[in-house]
């Protein structure tokens, strides 16, 4: 098993490469999602070392957050895991509004609870900011039910910085998770200060720019059949041009472009584990593999320059 890294001042301690399950069951972000090929995919993540799994209400919505549970009391290895997720997203008919107040996160820790079949979440975020809830009254209750075992580390994601601030007015954020990746790199400015200076982990999604950045792609790409903003045409071809410095990078290790995109975010002072996400177990294996590299400092300060914007 590789060295394992403790998340910021938590008492976790994870393989620095967790797996983002929004592709597990989360069958209203993604088409035609195939679940079993999610199961397959997050057992094949913990029989080859994964130990960090993220997970949230919305993905499915609830079905990723089942599966979880699932498949996690089918392998039997609840207490080597690291299970995190988030709510915030309330239904209200059929509308969806977001709701930090604390009795609404109360509850989306116990039916969170029930969801993945376990009496503690290890790392529990509110995942959106709402207009209304004081922050630091929505961290409150994440406190209280930390006090009583029910969470063991608190999240919060998509805050502004002030919103963080705030939320962390008595210091008890443990983790942000936010957008990074090498597309985006707006956290550099103050949410990374913000973290590195108070003890607060930062968790980059999109670390692949939903997949992008594994360099699978080519100028021959049809781009109809993509989704999301990472596909839209100039942000597409200007990021290949980059892609190539990384690929020679890649190419004289011997590893793949994926492997040194995701080695470069360790390089990160402000973040200590990623979660790239997969739709495949194979995706999962690949980036393993990341493990094995090592980058050098020119590397690293090539990989930043090229790509800074
Ligand atoms: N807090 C939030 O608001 C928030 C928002 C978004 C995501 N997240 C979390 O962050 C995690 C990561 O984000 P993400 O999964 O959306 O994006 P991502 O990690 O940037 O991209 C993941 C996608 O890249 C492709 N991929 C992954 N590994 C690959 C490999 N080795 N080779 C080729 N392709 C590969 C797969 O898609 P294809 O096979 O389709 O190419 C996979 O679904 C999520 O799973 C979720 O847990 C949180």
């Amino acid at each position: 098993m590789s060295n394992q890294v403790r998340i910021g001042k938590t008492n976790l301690y994870v393989n620095p490469i967790g797996l983002g399950t929004n592709a597990v069951g989360g069958h209203n972000l993604f088409q035609n999602l195939d679940e079993e090929a999610g199961r397959e995919l997050v057992r094949t993540g913990i029989a080859n070392g994964i130990n960090f799994l993220d997970t949230a209400f919305i993905y499915g919505p609830k079905r990723s957050e089942e599966i979880i549970g699932e498949v996690v009391k089918e392998i039997g290895s609840r207490s080597q895991l690291v299970i995190a997720t988030k709510a915030a997203h309330k239904f209200v008919g059929k509308d969806i509004v977001i709701d930090n107040s604390p009795s609404f996160l109360k509850q989306s820790v116990e039916e969170s609870l029930q969801r993945l079949q376990t009496d503690y979440i290890d790392l529990f975020y509110i995942h959106f900011p709402d207009k209304d809830t004081p922050k630091d009254e929505a961290v409150g209750v994440l406190k209280q039910l930390k006090d009583e075992g029910k969470i063991r580390a608190i999240g919060v994601s998509n805050f502004s910085i002030e919103q963080l601030r705030e939320a962390n007015k008595d210091g008890y954020v443990d983790v942000y998770q936010g957008e990074y990746n090498l597309l985006s790199r707006d956290a550099e400015k103050e949410l990374f200060p913000y973290a590195i200076n108070n003890g607060i982990s930062y968790i980059p999604y999109f670390p692949l720019a939903s997949g992008l950045l594994t360099g699978k792609y080519n100028k021959n790409t049809n781009l109809e059949e993509k989704r999301g903003k990472f596909f839209q045409k100039e942000t597409f071809e200007a990021t290949l041009e980059k892609m190539e410095h990384i690929r020679d990078i890649a190419n004289g290790k011997g590893a793949e472009v994926a492997h040194v995109v995701l080695a470069w975010y360790l390089t990160r002072e402000a973040i200590d584990v990623i979660i790239p996400g997969a739709k495949r177990a194979e995706q999962v294996l690949n980036n393993l593999k990341t493990l094995e590299i090592q980058l050098t400092d020119a590397e690293i300060q090539e990989i930043d320059r090229v790509f800074q914007s």
